[in-house]
């Protein structure tokens, strides 16, 4: 019934605000960047040289990926295995981008995300999020939604949930995997300026409950 796109930067808080929504809502959810960091541990094994972009998109077009739409428990399945957790390691982060400007993956993840929304908006609708949903995945969703968060912010947030801790070092140690990554992000999609009728939301100020109404009130508009 409902579709909502949510885009953003790393440590915009994307992934828990898009959950919120989707509770509060009923709706389901989807992480479409638990898809490219599971293409991103499968095409590691089953290739091993990520700059190996045929084989890579080979691999990806074959993989057996479920992906939970709870946003209770987003579990993630590849051949039934569940790589929850294993898709989050500092490896598959520092290496995931490579995978991600791969323009044959993301042709093969954009038609499987483009599959499981239409399913879900048979029921009662989803929350998808990523970096390229409001733009290219779902242009027509009901609601698009570009978070934004200072930098400042945004190395504070990821270096709390990696490192437990946001002092000095920690936050330096954060760095490669924030804006490195989202610069390398860039270059195949657009999501650090809102495209045409989509509304930014900066969190930069708001914590997790404020940002999931300031989203709810532009998906009321
Ligand atoms: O760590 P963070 O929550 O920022 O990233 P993520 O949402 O788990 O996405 C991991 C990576 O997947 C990103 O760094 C992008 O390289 C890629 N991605 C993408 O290219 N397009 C999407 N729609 C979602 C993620």
């Amino acid at each position: 019934m409902v579709v909502i796109a949510v885009d953003g930067p790393s440590g915009s808080g994307k992934s828990s605000v898009s959950k919120g929504v989707a509770r509060r809502l009923g709706l389901a959810y989807l992480d479409t960047g638990a898809m490219y960091r599971a293409a991103t541990l499968w095409a590691m094994d089953a290739v091993g040289d990520l700059a190996d972009a045929e084989r890579v998109a080979a691999a990806v077009r074959g993989m057996p990926l479920e992906m939970g739409l709870d946003p209770d428990a987003p579990a993630v399945r590849l051949d039934g295995r569940d790589v929850s957790a294993a898709i989050r390691t500092t490896e598959v982060s520092t290496e995931v981008s490579k995978v991600a400007t791969n323009l044959d993956v993301r042709a093969e993840l954009r038609r499987r995300q483009r599959e499981i929304i239409d399913v879900a908006a048979q029921a009662a609708g989803i929350v998808a999020e990523g970096r390229d949903i409001t733009t290219v995945v779902a242009p027509d969703a009901d609601a698009r939604v570009l978070l934004t968060a200072s930098e400042e912010a945004r190395l504070r947030r990821r270096s709390l949930e990696v490192h437990g801790a946001a002092d000095a070092a920690a936050v330096e140690a954060t760095r490669d995997q924030v804006v490195r990554r989202d610069r390398d992000d860039a270059t195949v999609s657009q999501f650090q300026v809102a495209a045409d009728g989509v509304v930014t939301v900066d969190s930069s100020d708001l914590d997790l409950e404020e940002t999931i109404e300031a989203v709810l009130a532009v998906v009321a508009q």
